[in-house]
């Protein structure tokens, strides 16, 4: 099992987008899925809770903080995603750290939540 999971909400739609229009969740998972490799998973899912602001995305890793992301560009926000999960399995108490994140990881932020054994 890789140490980073990356999980894509594939029946987000954005804002706008015709009710027949092809669902741009399910855009960002076939965007996301070929960059999954030893290192990384990426598990499609229907609905993370976020539906109003998506495309929607969730980078967890086991022992450390969970962050989900909204509002992104289900063309160009894989590579992103990506990135994020390399610094959130690369970093210090599993936190993933501000500085180098990406833009799309910065301004998509939407909630981050502790892990279940949360360090005193
Ligand atoms: S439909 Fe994507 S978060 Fe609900």
């Amino acid at each position: 099992m890789p140490p980073v999971t990356v999980f894509v909400c594939t029946t987000c739609r954005r804002s706008g987008d015709a009710e027949d229009a092809p669902r741009a969740g399910a855009t960002l998972a076939a965007n996301a899925e070929p960059l999954a490799g030893p290192d990384l998973a990426v598990r499609p899912v229907e609905c993370l809770g976020n539906c109003s602001r998506g495309p929607t995305a969730a980078i967890a890793v086991p022992g450390g903080w969970t962050y989900v992301f909204g509002n992104l560009d289900p063309a160009e926000a894989a590579p992103a995603l990506q990135e994020g999960a390399r610094l959130l399995a690369a970093a210090e108490g599993r936190v993933m750290p501000w500085r180098g994140r990406p833009e799309p990881l910065k301004r998509g932020l939407i909630a981050r939540i502790p892990p279940l054994e949360l360090p005193a």
